[in-house]
């Protein structure tokens, strides 16, 4: 079943999601994660919305009618203990988390075109927030993952994390904590696949989308190839709909085809 909002109608068709229960967590609050949790209140309004944020929501931000929020910098580890303590006390059963958090940019780091630009401070923090990121928070909330019922956990790759795929090079720490991501979340789709065989893990790439984290790199994009935040995250959620247990482990691209490792 596809989520649709027939406008001729005026009625809204069943989404796979529209009669499960329990909890959904989106982790970063960044533009996709924001427009992810806009399309997930519209499809799951049975699901409790949780959204971490690494800081404080800015007071302009628009609200979403009975979202719970929380702070979890993903770096660190005692917010990553808050979290699993969190999971374990109100977030069972945990049905759907999708991991947005990234970082490409910021003032002190910025991607690398050349060797020489490459240094030990920017790949640590590009691996903990895009690589181990998703792995730690799979670790805090794997007791919160129901035993009988689907669920999906969900993580924002990138296509440039795609070692087949590469042939333009630069952006070191970027694209290989996203292809270091791939394999740890590939390894724990084989775990989860033989001791929470109900759960798909499954990697994706947004096409590129008009957020902070792309702000500087799309001057190039053609228009009708950048998405916004809104876009992006409708394309996301209908794929994501559309994944069972059995396709857990796939990289997939915002249109459905699979990347190359
Ligand atoms: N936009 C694109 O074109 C594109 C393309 C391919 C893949 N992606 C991936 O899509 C995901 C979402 O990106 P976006 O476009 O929505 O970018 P965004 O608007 O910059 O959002 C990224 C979010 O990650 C959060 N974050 C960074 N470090 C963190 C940490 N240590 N702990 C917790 N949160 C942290 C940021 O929090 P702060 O607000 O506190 O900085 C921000 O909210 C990322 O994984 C990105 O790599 C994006």
């Amino acid at each position: 079943m596809r989520h649709q909002v027939d406008a001729a109608m005026g009625q809204e068709s069943l989404s796979a999601w529209s009669a499960w229960s329990g909890h959904a967590l989106v982790i970063g609050g960044g533009g996709i994660g924001r427009a992810l949790l806009q399309g997930l209140a519209a499809r799951a309004p049975h699901l409790q919305l949780w959204c971490s944020q690494r800081r404080q929501l800015a007071a302009e931000e628009p609200r979403i009618a009975g979202l719970q929020q929380f702070r979890l910098d993903v770096s660190d580890d005692d917010s990553l203990r808050q979290l699993q303590q969190l999971a374990q006390e109100r977030l069972s059963p945990l049905r759907l988390v999708i991991y947005t958090a990234g970082l490409l940019h910021d003032d002190a780091m910025a991607p690398e075109k050349r060797l020489s630009q490459v240094n030990r401070p920017a790949l640590e923090r590009s691996f903990s927030v895009n690589a181990w990121g998703p792995l730690l928070v799979a670790q805090a909330i794997e007791t919160a993952l129901p035993r009988q019922q689907p669920a999906l956990f969900a993580s924002l790759s990138a296509r440039v994390g795609s070692i087949g795929d590469n042939r333009l090079g630069g952006w070191y720490a970027y694209r290989a904590a996203k292809a270091a991501q791939n394999q740890l979340l590939t390894t724990l789709a084989l775990e989860w696949g033989r001791r929470l065989p109900q759960v798909c893990v499954t990697l994706l790439h947004p096409g590129t989308t008009a957020t902070a984290l792309s702000a500087p790199f799309r001057s190039g994009v053609p228009s009708q190839q950048l998405f916004s935040p809104e876009h992006a995250a409708s394309q996301l959620l209908d794929l994501l709909e559309q994944q069972t247990a059995a396709d857990s482990g796939r990289f997939l691209a915002w249109d459905g085809s699979e990347i190359p490792w």
